[in-house]
């Protein structure tokens, strides 16, 4: 069941990348997602959002702008209500030993509270080449300012990363990016963004490929161990 909240924060970090930050105490696992969506607007979708940051009372997400329904979001502004259901997902696993969290652009979002939680990790994170200004950058590594950081900009990220040093991997990011990843490291969780309608595992927009057949990626993910995904 949707509930109307209100927003605290809605900050442009970069060009199409937006902090929008809500009131409200919930219990999220790193990982996990809600459905947000403007209140008596046109936007017809909720929007699936995974959750960035967690404090007692407030819950933040990282966006990109990337639609419609995203465009609306950016308008939002700090005192409106925002209906939000959720959270969703089965997030991911608690990790043993030493973590590399490997994010390809907005892919970095859910994996600063792995970050958080686990402080035995070294989160790495790829931006395109020329995408971003100086200081669009700079507001990027200020939002992850308390964990272990490693921005890579243009190439490939996974290049930076010495794997044999570490016992599990989480990444999400581009499909091509995740599975060359788990090519790398035997241990590997990907957290798949496939596209969502519901997110509450009704419509079935979000299957994916799996070794046991196909599984809906908002109700049985976003998280899988990457050994269970088909690659398309
Ligand atoms: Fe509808 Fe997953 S988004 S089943």
């Amino acid at each position: 069941m949707y509930q109307s909240v209100v927003i605290t924060k809605n900050e442009k970090i970069t060009k199409d990348i937006y902090y929008l930050e809500i009131k409200e105490t919930y219990k999220v696992k790193p990982g996990q997602f809600f459905m947000l969506k403007k209140e008596n607007t046109q936007m017809t979708l909720y929007r699936p959002i995974s959750v960035f940051r967690l404090t007692e009372n407030s819950v933040g997400f990282l966006y990109l702008i990337r639609g419609t329904g995203t465009k609306i979001l950016r308008e939002l502004k700090a005192g409106e209500q925002l209906l939000v259901h959720g959270p969703y997902g089965n997030g991911f696993p608690k990790a043993e030993g030493k973590l590399a969290l490997i994010g390809g652009g907005i892919g970095m979002a859910p994996l600063y509270l792995c970050a958080r939680e686990n402080t035995n990790s070294t989160l790495y994170i790829g931006l395109r080449e020329n995408l971003y200004t100086d200081e669009e950058v700079q507001n990027i590594r200020k939002l992850f300012s308390d964990v272990s950081l490693h921005i890579k900009i243009g190439g490939t990220v996974i290049d930076d990363v010495e794997f044999e040093q570490y016992d599990t991997v989480f990444t999400c990011g581009p499909s091509i990016m995740m599975k060359k990843t788990a090519e790398r490291h035997h241990n590997t969780y990907v957290s798949l963004e496939n596209h969502m309608g519901c997110g509450i595992g009704a419509c079935l927009s979000c299957s994916c490929k799996t070794k046991q057949g196909m599984k809906k990626v908002c109700y049985e993910g976003p998280v899988f161990q990457a050994t269970e995904v088909e690659w398309e």
